[in-house]
């Protein structure tokens, strides 16, 4: 201010030409970005990450920021870490997740190890096509954050560090430019590092680094259907190698009813319309599945036995439930096998990695 009062006297001639100060203006901060390259341990596929968000190493501190921030919330009581716990691969233990003001949805929140690899369809039902535009639908969820963006976007805009951090990350100019599209950019960045670390016993076991225990090879056999000799339990065409998950949409046979029209929640069918998608859900990884239950859409199962018991049932058939879903005739040994095989799937490098957890003090 002082400068420009010197020069409106210094040239008397042409005031009007003197621009405002600018209170917003954040040209100051450098903005040098340092491109983020994620380390990937193990073979997965190629990581689709949309050209119009490369990830920053300022980006990514950023989002995940953010999403350990109850700033994102209406009473700023919760945060997107709230109900996604890195302890319990991000999901949440309390099956069905409380909101602002103690409100239930429907669903259990979602294991985001690996979420980076399908950006196709995300949530069970699979409605949001990108991570960028996942992130729209916890803050306006009345039974999640219950926040509006344009009130956010404001306190985002005059918190004293984030318009800094938003320069760093993004270059923009003026803190009036962060927005719900920058803000969501930056989550995504942050939840595209959430990878496995390679270490788990399974992938140690496939580099030769370790052998697997007999119960544990044998669960492994039986998931994968590799040997003739012992049954098939069909698992691995659904939880498929390396992901351990196809990321289709299944009905896995939960429901006792006779009706397509009868799904308590129509699952994939409330997406397309379509009433062969009734009650199918998105086939969840299992790295992790171990330390996360409860189990399923709804949380219905709270421990792996319980899991078991159900697919070798053969669970419930409608016109829909997948064909792979038969009587296994597993017996309690084979079935404790198969858990002995996924709890070699659990990650503690990853559940226990210090860049996921909340940088906030
Ligand atoms: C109140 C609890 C709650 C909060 C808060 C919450 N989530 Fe979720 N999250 C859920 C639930 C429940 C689902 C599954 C909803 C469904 O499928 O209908 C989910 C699903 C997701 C998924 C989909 C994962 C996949 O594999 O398809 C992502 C990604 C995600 N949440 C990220 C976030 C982010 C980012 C935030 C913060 C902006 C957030 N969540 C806040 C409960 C929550
Ligand atoms: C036809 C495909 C299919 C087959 C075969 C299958 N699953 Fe699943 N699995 C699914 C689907 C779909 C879900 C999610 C269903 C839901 O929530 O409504 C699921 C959910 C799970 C979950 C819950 C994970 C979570 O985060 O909630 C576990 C654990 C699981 N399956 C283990 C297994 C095991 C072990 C086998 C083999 C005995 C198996 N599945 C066979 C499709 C399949």
């Amino acid at each position: 201010m002082f400068l420009l009062f010197i020069g409106v006297g210094a040239c008397e001639k042409e005031p009007a030409e003197v621009p405002d100060v600018d209170e917003d203006d954040l040209t100051a901060i450098p903005y040098e970005p340092t491109p983020y390259t994620l380390s990937v341990a193990v073979n997965y596929p190629k990581m689709n990450i949309p050209a119009s968000n490369p990830m920053t190493r300022e980006g990514i501190a950023l989002g995940r920021r953010l999403f350990y921030d109850p700033i994102m919330s209406r009473d700023s009581t919760i945060s997107c870490g709230s109900c996604h716990l890195q302890t319990e691969s991000f999901k949440d233990p309390r099956g069905i997740s409380l909101g602002v003001d103690g409100r239930t949805g429907r669903r259990t929140s979602m294991n985001l190890i690996n979420v980076g690899y399908n950006s196709q369809n995300l949530f069970w039902d699979g409605r949001s096509t990108s991570l960028e535009e996942q992130v729209l639908h916890p803050v306006e969820d009345p039974n999640e954050l219950d926040h509006d963006w344009a009130v956010l976007e404001k306190q985002i805009q005059n918190h004293k560090d984030y318009p800094a951090e938003f320069r760093r990350a993004f270059g923009i100019t003026n803190k009036k430019e962060i927005d719900q599209k920058l803000i969501a950019k930056a989550i995504a960045q942050f939840e595209r590092t959430l990878i496995s670390s390679g270490t788990t016993r399974y992938d140690l076991a496939l580099k030769g680094e370790l052998v697997l225990t007999e119960d544990e090879l044998e669960g492994y056999l039986m998931f994968v259907d590799a040997v003739p000799d012992l049954p098939d339990a069909e698992c691995g065409h659904c939880h498929a190698e390396p992901l351990f998950t196809t990321f289709e949409f299944k009905n896995n046979g939960l429901e006792n009813i006779d009706n397509l029209e009868n799904f308590p929640d129509k699952g994939r069918g409330e997406v397309t319309g379509e009433l062969w998608d009734y009650g199918k859900f998105k086939i969840p990884t299992l790295f992790n599945a171990a330390v996360s239950p409860p189990y399923m859409h709804d949380g219905r199962f709270e421990t792996l036995e319980e899991v078991m018991d159900h697919y070798n049932s053969g669970g419930h058939r409608q016109a829909n439930t997948d064909p792979l879903i038969v009587p296994l005739g597993l017996t309690e040994k084979q079935k404790q096998q198969v858990i002995a095989f996924v709890k070699t799937l659990t990650d503690t490098a990853f559940l226990n990695h210090p860049d996921y957890a909340d940088p906030n003090p």
